[in-house]
């Protein structure tokens, strides 16, 4: 059980500084941004966290709910967020792709469409600092 916890804690902590990382290394980028660095992030999170949490509810304390309940959700979001921006800049750069090789597009036709998924960026990166901070601060 303890190796097990401190295997999935390590797992859990990877996740986070994949989301963490990623997103202060690119948070004044304006395009290529490394969406699957934070899916494969907020995956990991995702499962670690809710195997901790089985964890926890096995132990002998009672894990505090409502805190790992908002985590959840968030940590939701910031899956959601980074995976509609991995397929948006797949999409993005097809379509690039395509018509590069129909010999018509300028460097900022290229870079414009891509500005769009900062939103998205810094909604997955802005609220895995935000679990970050429920996870050490709320006891
Ligand atoms: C972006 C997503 C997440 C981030 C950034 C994050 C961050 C952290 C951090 C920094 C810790 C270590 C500090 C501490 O022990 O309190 C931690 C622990 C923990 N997290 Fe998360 N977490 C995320 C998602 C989740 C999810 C989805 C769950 C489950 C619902 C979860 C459940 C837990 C549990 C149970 C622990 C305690 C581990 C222990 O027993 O020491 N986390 N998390």
């Amino acid at each position: 059980m303890d190796f097990l916890h401190a295997l999935l804690l390590a797992a859990h902590l990877i996740g986070l500084s994949l989301l963490v990382g990623t997103f202060f290394v690119q948070m004044r980028a304006k395009s290529g941004f490394s969406f699957a660095i934070l899916l494969t992030g907020a995956s990991i999170q995702l499962v670690s966290g809710v195997a901790l949490y089985g964890l926890a509810m096995a132990g002998d304390e009672e894990p505090n709910h409502m805190k790992l309940g908002i985590k959840g959700i968030i940590a939701l979001v910031v899956f959601v967020a980074a995976l509609v921006g991995f397929l948006r800049q797949r999409a993005i750069r097809a379509e690039k792709a395509s018509l590069k090789a129909g010999g018509a597009v300028s460097v900022a036709d290229v870079e414009l469409p891509e500005r769009r998924l900062k939103t998205l960026f810094h909604i997955a990166g802005g609220l895995a600092v935000l679990n970050l901070l429920i996870a050490v601060f709320w006891g």
